[in-house]
């Protein structure tokens, strides 16, 4: 199986657009706040990594026990590294370092940071009103990525806030033709067109099991010397 680090799915298009629209926005008049959500395995985190690394945006992703301090120091330090800042240790009161952080990014207009696990946030008001400060007070774009009921937790924990969030882009199952490019770019069997919809169904249009449903039929591809996957061969996958 071949490793591919970003395949143009539906969703992976969708979320280009939302990213475009936000770096495009009239500056002064809107906030660069974005929210990608949807159910898990369907590549949302796999997007914001990728897109990090080949764009030079900024990643972060939220831990279980975040307090509002370690959050601040982790985003100063994500920041500094991102910009070539030295790496000084890091003291203060969550504010204090927090305000660091701000006066940093005032100073740019073009910063992408994408907030993975959001979710994490939902308890912690402090740490959504820091993210709502960055998007207030600087020209960066905030990209907050989150499980499919992020959009309401999100407008229930700060409405008058988070209902200025400028697009929202959920990540739905992927298509059929997202399973038969995938197949075709990653898998060495070739997979018949026959049995795109039943590996469809089998997966849910969750990439994560399709991974996973593709690896099987490798091994017992490779273990039965062949080079083509169909109907038959699939029956006798257990997996399946
Ligand atoms: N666009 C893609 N190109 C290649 N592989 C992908 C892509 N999207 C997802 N994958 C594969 O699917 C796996 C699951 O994706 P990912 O972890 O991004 O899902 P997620 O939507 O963030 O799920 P969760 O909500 O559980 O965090 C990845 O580890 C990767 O193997
Ligand atoms: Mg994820």
């Amino acid at each position: 199986m071949k490793e591919l680090s970003l395949i143009k799915t539906r969703n992976v298009k969708e979320a280009d657009k939302l990213i475009d629209y936000l770096l495009n926005r009239p500056k002064t008049e809107m906030v660069g706040l974005g929210l990608i959500y949807g159910p898990p395995g369907l590549g949302k985190s796999r997007f914001a990594k990728q897109k990090a690394i080949m764009e030079d945006y900024i990643y972060l992703r939220l831990e279980a026990n975040m307090t509002a301090k370690s959050f601040a120091i982790k985003l100063l330090e994500v920041i500094r590294y991102h910009l070539g800042m030295s790496q000084v240790k890091i003291r203060g009161t969550a504010n204090e370092i927090f305000n660091r952080t701000l006066n940093i990014l005032k100073n740019y207009d073009n910063i992408v940071i994408i907030i993975d696990e959001i979710d994490y946030a939902f308890r912690s008001q402090k740490i959504l009103g820091s993210i709502r400060d960055i998007v207030d007070e600087t020209l960066s774009v905030v990209i907050l990525v989150g499980m499919t009921d992020a959009k309401e937790k999100l407008l229930l924990a700060d409405s008058h806030y988070f209902d200025r969030c400028n697009y929202f882009c959920e990540f739905k199952e992927i298509t059929e033709s997202d399973i038969k490019s995938i197949c075709s770019q990653i898998s060495d069997v070739k997979i018949e067109d026959s049995i795109i919809r039943i590996i469809k169904q089998k997966t849910k249009g969750n990439i994560r099991k399709l991974i996973k449903a593709l690896y099987s039929i490798e091994t017992n591809a490779k273990n039965n010397n062949l080079s083509v996957f169909g109907i038959e061969q699939l029956k006798s996958l257990e997996i399946m």
